[in-house]
């Protein structure tokens, strides 16, 4: 079968996907093979393009975000049959789904009702299960006490379906962040009550519309730089959630307040262990809920043809740090 592969890791000015012939993919026990139909591209692909290389004589595939349909089911798999259409993630330490067919393991992965395309709902899966893993935590809702919650990159791809899932399943009063007129109205339109710009002075922008101090912020991107306003709204006892921090950390600054930190990695549940099933569930819940439009897909890119143009113009839109939504490749 085709797929997009590289050997050595690379920056995007010497892109060097190419599309090539490669074994089918081995099934396991828990797997189903899936012919792809759309991939949505995320930030953290081209970090991987940029940073894994293949062992020697070996290739990388990336893309662990599809939907397509099942053509064939291991022997330990129950609730899936072929000829399902589907929506799902995978696992970063295995191939990924650049490529005509892609084994998963069906944990991360749901059945998707006919009315949902398969573009749409390859834009969500990312997006929506870290939003709810780093909001919901082990639950299904917020933790009590939480009515205002700050979503900082609002307009992104995790973002847009963190305002999304928090306005269609929680009472909270939501503000989003974003610095551009576009990224902004996108913000509003994802039903955030409120819009500040990252890019000024957040606590007073709160301050100046009468927002009282925050109960949890969800920081998905330039979290470091955020830290010191971040801390500064939240109330004691809040909640920082976030996906993104990264560098020398000074926990001594969230003590004052008694400040809480989760960080959540969407594919700690599948690679390290966890329970991979409740990835497949709230898949269930989103698909179901797409259905219904009580969530909406986030394509806001769309490309035709896994080829190594359209993915090199995904990555280059992806390395602006701009992307507002998702950009989705139809195969
Ligand atoms: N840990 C995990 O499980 C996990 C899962 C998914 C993604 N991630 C990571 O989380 C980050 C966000 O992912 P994504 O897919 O949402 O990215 P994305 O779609 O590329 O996010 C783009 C948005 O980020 C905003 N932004 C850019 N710089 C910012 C800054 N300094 N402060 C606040 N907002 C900023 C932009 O808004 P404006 O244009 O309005 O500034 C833009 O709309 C990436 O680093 C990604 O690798 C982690």
């Amino acid at each position: 079968m085709k797929a997009l592969a590289y050997e050595k890791a690379h920056t995007l000015d010497a892109f060097d996907l190419d599309l090539v012939d490669v074994e089918e993919p081995r099934l396991r026990e828990g797997d189903l093979l899936v012919e792809v139909r759309a991939v949505g591209i995320n930030p953290g692909e081209t970090l991987i393009r940029r940073t894994r290389s293949a062992a020697p004589g070996g290739r990388v595939v990336l893309g662990w975000e599809f939907a397509g349909i099942v053509v064939a089911v291991g022997p330990a798999v129950t609730g899936f049959r072929v000829g399902d259409r589907v929506l799902g993630t995978g696992d970063t330490t295995r191939d990924g789904c650049w490529a005509e067919r892609v084994a998963v393991d069906h944990r991360v992965v749901a059945v998707l009702p006919d009315e949902v395309g398969f573009a749409d709902a390859a834009s969500v899966p990312i997006g929506v299960l870290t939003a709810w893993e780093a909001l919901f935590r082990d639950q299904d809702e917020l933790p009590a006490g939480i009515d205002r919650v700050l979503v900082v990159g609002g307009a992104g791809g995790v973002g847009s379906m963190a305002t999304q899932l928090l306005k269609a399943r929680t009472s909270a009063f939501v503000v989003g962040t974003a610095s551009r007129p576009e990224s902004r109205n996108w913000v509003a339109a994802q039903g955030a009550d409120l819009v500040v710009d990252h890019s000024g002075d957040v606590a007073a922008q709160l301050r100046d519309t009468g927002v009282g101090s925050i109960d949890m912020v969800f920081s998905t991107s330039g979290t470091s730089g955020h830290l010191g306003w971040i801390i500064e709204v939240l109330r004691p006892f809040g909640h920082l959630a976030t996906i993104d921090l990264s560098g020398p950390v000074d926990i001594g600054a969230f003590t004052g307040k008694s400040l809480s930190l989760h960080t959540e990695m969407v594919f700690s549940r599948i690679t390290v262990g966890g329970d991979a099933e409740s990835q497949a569930a709230v898949l269930a819940r989103t698909a179901e809920d797409l259905a219904a439009g009580r969530l909406r897909p986030i394509v806001t890119t769309s490309l035709q043809g896994l080829t190594v143009e359209t993915m090199r113009r995904a990555h280059t839109i992806a390395e602006t740090g701009r992307t507002i939504g998702k950009t989705v490749i139809t195969l």
